[in-house]
């Protein structure tokens, strides 16, 4: 595995491949790599003559400061995981490399992004579409991976795709859990141990809801997850959306889409988790 410091060495590294016509999976991560990123990287590995992984924590996404302080750094164990599932080229740059200059784009990409987590976390999305365009132009992949914990980050990266017109498939991927149902994060080392062992009723409570719903109306549904997470003193609730799958706006009734997700996010102590689950479609 090669480990790439700068954008000159990846473009070059890239020219190679392409010149080759070997086809490129591209995986970005923000480092701090746990078993969902795996899976995404061994998915990546299968599908693809040549597999890059970005590990880069990029700063223009976080709009609080103290999570992007506190987020954790393990470059050392990340680049011996990337070696050992086989992957070609780790580029792990510096925020100067990046962002020689700020990058004042704006992206306008419509409904999908002023929801949920474009709603709570402004600014977020539009951080994210930074680096991912930058990432999608530096290593021209025939694919690039994302994973479905992160539910309407694939919906704006697929209107961005759309919108700036790159030519290539995003390929998603299931969220992968710890054996007590805890969605795999990288922000899971900071829950105290009370919370830790508390945190997996989040995803409890989605899955118990499934029945709930079945003879319940889709807005005590919604209360019901709410009040039952809320319940535990440890947890708060930021939101949660009952919403339609691809565009993600808000639904009324169970009818009214084909495709229908709930997405949370809950305060555990400090850390925001959020997790997701499908009841139609
Ligand atoms: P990060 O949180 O490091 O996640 C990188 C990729 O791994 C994302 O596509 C995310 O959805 C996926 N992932 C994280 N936890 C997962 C899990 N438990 N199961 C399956 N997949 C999981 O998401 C980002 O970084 C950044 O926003 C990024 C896209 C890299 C842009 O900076």
């Amino acid at each position: 595995m090669k480990i790439i410091n700068t954008v000159s060495e990846l473009r070059k590294a890239v020219d190679a491949f392409v010149q080759n016509h070997r086809t490129i999976g591209l995986v970005p991560t923000m480092g701090a790599l746990h078993e969902g990123h795996k899976s995404l990287v061994e998915r990546a590995r299968r599908e693809n003559d040549v597999v890059v992984v970005s590990v880069f924590l990029n700063p223009t996404q976080f709009n609080n400061q103290d999570d992007l302080r506190t987020y954790p750094r393990t470059a050392t164990a990340d680049a011996a995981l990337l070696e050992s599932c086989g992957v070609d080229v780790a580029f792990m740059p510096t925020v100067d490399e990046i962002y020689p200059e700020p990058d004042t784009r704006v992206f306008d990409l419509g409904p999908v992004t002023q929801v949920m987590e474009g709603a709570y976390r402004p600014g977020h999305f539009n951080g994210v579409c930074q680096i991912v365009s930058k990432l999608f132009d530096f290593v021209k992949p025939t694919r690039a991976y994302f994973g479905e914990k992160d539910f309407q980050q694939i919906a704006v990266i697929r209107a961005m795709v759309a919108q700036l017109g790159f030519d290539l498939d995003i390929v998603t991927c299931p969220c992968i859990r710890e054996d007590d149902g805890l969605a795999k994060s990288s922000r899971n080392v900071r829950l105290t141990p009370l919370v830790r062992k508390i945190a997996p009723n989040i995803y409890g409570t989605l899955k118990r809801s499934l029945d709930f719903a079945q003879d319940h109306s889709l807005q005590q549904t919604h209360d019901w997850v709410v009040d039952t997470i809320n319940a535990f003193p440890e947890m708060d609730v930021e939101y949660f959306s009952i919403c339609d799958g691809t565009t993600l706006q808000p639904l009324e009734n169970w009818d009214d889409s084909d495709d229908v997700v709930g997405c949370i996010t809950v305060y555990c102590g400090d850390v925001r988790e959020i997790d997701n689950i499908r009841y139609k479609g």
